[in-house]
């Protein structure tokens, strides 16, 4: 069952955590949708696009959404760019960095006048009466990545931050045990790995404080609903020890 982070009758968050079937990391979806305006983030792949498809038609009508946001490139974001660009008017938003290597997921010509790029510093996004501001995460994971904050619900959409990759049934749900969650749903060895430097973690958190979050919500996983876990999440995240920073001669030899 999809989860409706937020409704006030006129703006809705909705999240769809259970689209992916088989060998694919879990991923949450999600929908905003404001004054006949829809906006999908992070749609996924071929995993989830005919399903994604089914389940949005309960909420909001396919074919008018406007935007296709992606966090960044990877195939888990945004390999289905070519069923939204045929099926829809919708343009795709994403760093400017990644603009040029979408086509590359798409039948020639269908991305022309069709992307948004994000310019490094961000921007904003009027979608119906709101306004969604697209908050720079660069190097986390990715060389121009960005995450949807919405002032409306004060939900941080994250992206691969805040990523946890193993519990499957409780993905999208508010974490309750921060310490259990961290280890046992891979969160902490999932940002040791994929997330680039403590640097970036660091810069991300100062800019994240000045912030009004209530609810931090991952493209995998669980979520952290709420001042308090939101505070531990982001005191773990801004000493985090990770990418380059744990790298050694011995990643590098030759096998
Ligand atoms: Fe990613
Ligand atoms: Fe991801």
């Amino acid at each position: 069952m999809p989860i409706e982070l937020f409704n006030n009758g006129d703006h809705k968050c909705v999240a769809f955590t259970e689209l992916v079937q088989g060998e694919g990391i879990q991923a949450n979806q999600f929908l905003i949708t404001d004054g006949g305006e829809g906006m999908l983030l992070d749609p996924g792949g071929n995993l989830t696009y005919k399903h994604l498809l089914a389940e949005m038609a309960n909420y909001f009508l396919p074919s008018r959404t406007r935007y296709v946001f992606a966090s960044h490139q990877d195939p888990d974001i945004v390999a289905s760019a070519n069923g939204w660009l045929l099926i829809t008017d919708a343009k795709i938003v994403i760093a400017q960095e990644w603009v040029r290597f979408i086509p590359h997921f798409c039948i020639k010509g269908v991305t022309e006048g069709r992307m948004i790029a994000i310019p490094p510093k961000g921007m904003d996004l009027e979608l119906g009466n709101s306004r969604l501001k697209l908050i720079p995460a660069h190097f986390l994971h990715t060389v121009g990545n960005f995450q949807v904050y919405d002032p409306l619900s004060k939900i941080l959409f994250s992206g691969d931050v805040g990523a946890s990759v193993m519990d499957g049934h409780s993905a999208g749900l508010p974490v309750e045990d921060f310490d259990g969650h961290l280890v046992e749903s891979h969160m902490d060895g999932f940002h040791r790995r994929y997330m680039c430097n403590n640097k970036a973690c660091r810069l991300w958190v100062n800019m994240i404080r000045q912030l009004d979050v209530e609810w931090i919500v991952p493209q995998h996983g669980g979520s952290f609903k709420g001042k308090a876990i939101i505070n531990r999440f982001l005191d773990w995240f801004e000493t985090l020890e990770c990418g380059t920073d744990l790298l050694s001669e011995a990643d590098f030899r030759i096998p």
